[in-house]
């Protein structure tokens, strides 16, 4: 940007078509870092110390950061419905997952656990379904629901089986 000021008055021309691209590749660089932007970055916090299970929560925040992306880019209206099914089927293989280690080291709030993820899961195929009767403006309230259930459930009920494991010697 300094450049243009610099520039002599015969340039002028010149000088203002280089403010015109630089001013289109800074907005592009601005856009394109908003909507790559994640909304969720997996970090230890979040950690059960089981990799499997940490991998595919670190799956479920790409999931969740994709469909954001789409949002801000505004074309999640095209990809909503697809992503909402990719979604629940990741969902439901990682809670498989997680109820089988549970069960194989007897986790004493199991069923409590399961009950937590099978209310979930329903809560995403009721979105998926008025997605399907035409409702709008679902993606806002969608991607805000995900992330905190995410969130709230990784840190509180499934750091909370992650001790018990560990102290059950099972190897996962
Ligand atoms: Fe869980
Ligand atoms: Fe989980």
């Amino acid at each position: 940007m300094l450049y243009i000021f610099e520039t002599p008055k015969s340039n002028a021309r010149f000088s203002l078509k280089l403010h015109l691209i630089t001013a289109d590749v800074v907005i592009d660089a601005v856009k394109q870092e908003k909507f790559d932007m994640a909304l969720l970055k997996w970090d230890k916090t979040y950690a059960v110390g089981i990799k499997i299970v940490d991998d595919q929560h670190a799956g479920l925040f790409d999931s969740l950061n994709e469909l954001h992306s789409a949002m801000l880019k505004g074309d999640v209206n095209a990809v909503i419905s697809p992503m909402l099914q990719d979604l629940l089927a990741y969902t439901r293989t990682h809670f498989s997952a997680e109820e089988l280690m549970l069960a194989k080291a007897k986790y004493p709030d199991l069923a409590e656990h399961q009950a937590k993820h099978r209310k979930f899961a329903a809560q995403i195929a009721e979105y998926a379904e008025r997605h399907k009767r035409g409702e709008t403006a679902l993606s806002v309230h969608l991607i805000d629901f995900l992330r905190k259930w995410l969130t709230d459930h990784i840190l509180r009920e499934d750091r909370a089986y992650s001790s018990w494991l560990a102290q059950s010697g099972m190897r996962f």
